[in-house]
């Protein structure tokens, strides 16, 4: 599959994790995590310099941009080398900003091991780290030049990680395919290779938003954002010690949904069906209790910069379809979180 962006184009290719390093640039230089390396080093051999930094979100710091750098000018990486993202969304978003950087850019490739880096982070070109005063406040547009994509490296993710790229995949299905959501209606999983038409499926459907709206001008990107306006509010309301975030856009999906057909904006039963399908897949579909209504829709409109009385929401038409709303009232928000 072909992805087109601003620069050029690049290619994103399914292969077995044995192949995943297979026939690598010369000049090229691993970055990863520690629990990739640990997990998958001896299957997926990297006859590359590679560095391997600490898993989690804190290593998407300006600190940790300095020590590869570093790293990479004290291992002699040029304008020509190659800089490999090897692991989940933290080191797709990290590496990418460190590629886009280096000697004022050079080329990167992703090879994604997590279910959410697959089907969402790993394309589209965005990277980027984060500061005290905000996620992702720093990054880039930076394509990678390719993307290989080897489901194997799933068999080892835990269902925390699992969760949070099945809250992004239904979420596919939600907004552009109701086919696909409608495999999440009935079926259980056996194996990872079960994920790869699924897998595919999501990265085609990321392709063609991001190559029509590249920089989010128009209104079809920020579709992606669905079900995640009302997730980072609960993300940043229980100070990210709460759900994690597949799981508060679970929630938001539901609560979002809620919105919409309160506005009229989509068939009554919408929300029900949708939460019906996140508990069979164990995903939340209701906030944690305790939250405030009025915190919530504070946090959003700091977010989202808002006007005083209105708030930007990419809401469900039906289940295939989402539109950007811009003007939805702050009480109807604040009813929907109050009365669901
Ligand atoms: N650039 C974008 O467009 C975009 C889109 C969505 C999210 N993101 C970013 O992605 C990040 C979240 O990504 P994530 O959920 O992949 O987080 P992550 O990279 O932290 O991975 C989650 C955990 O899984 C571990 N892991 C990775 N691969 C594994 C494997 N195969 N087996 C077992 N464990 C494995 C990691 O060590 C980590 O502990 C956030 O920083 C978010 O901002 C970026
Ligand atoms: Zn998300």
């Amino acid at each position: 599959m072909i992805v087109r962006h601003y620069r050029g184009s690049y290619e994103i290719e399914f292969c077995l994790t044995e192949g995943a390093f297979k026939e690598f640039p010369a000049d090229s230089f691993v970055i990863t995590d520690e629990n990739v390396a640990r997990l998958h080093g001896p299957a997926a051999p990297v006859s590359r310099p590679i560095f391997a930094v600490a898993p989690g979100e804190q290593s998407k710091s300006f600190q940790v941009v300095e020590r590869l750098v570093d790293w990479l000018a004290e291992s002699g990486a040029s304008r020509n080398s190659t800089v490999v993202a090897w692991g989940g969304g933290v080191i797709g978003d990290l590496a990418g900003l460190v590629a886009a950087v280096y000697m004022r850019g050079i080329e990167f490739v992703q090879i994604p091991t997590t279910l959410l880096a697959m089907v969402d982070s790993s394309v589209g070109g965005k990277v980027g780290i984060d500061t005290g005063k905000g996620k992702n406040l720093v990054g880039a547009f930076w394509p990678p030049s390719q993307v290989r994509v080897a489901v194997g490296f799933l068999d080892t993710l835990d269902p925390r990680d699992w969760k949070s790229g099945m809250a992004e995949v239904i979420k596919y299905g939600l907004i552009m395919d109701e086919a696909l959501f409608a495999q999440f209606e009935e079926m259980e999983w056996t194996s990872v290779e079960d994920w790869r038409p699924i897998v595919e499926r999501c990265i085609e459907l990321k392709r063609q938003v991001v190559e029509q709206d590249e920089f989010e001008t128009l209104g079809l990107r920020a579709t992606l954002n669905f079900g995640h306006t009302i997730g980072h509010a609960i993300e940043a309301a229980t100070n990210y010690a709460g759900p994690s975030h597949g799981e508060a856009v679970a929630i938001g999906m539901v609560i979002e949904t809620r919105l919409a057909e309160r506005l009229g904006f989509c068939p009554s039963g919408t929300a029900s069906r949708i939460a019906e399908c996140l508990a069979l897949q164990g995903l939340p579909y209701s906030a944690p209790p305790g939250l405030n209504p009025e915190s919530l829709v504070e946090i959003m409109q700091r977010d989202k910069k808002a006007t005083e009385r209105r708030l930007a929401f990419s809401l469900l038409t039906r289940v295939g379809e989402c539109k950007l709303f811009g003007g939805v009232p702050r009480e109807e928000v604040l009813a929907t979180l109050t009365n669901g």
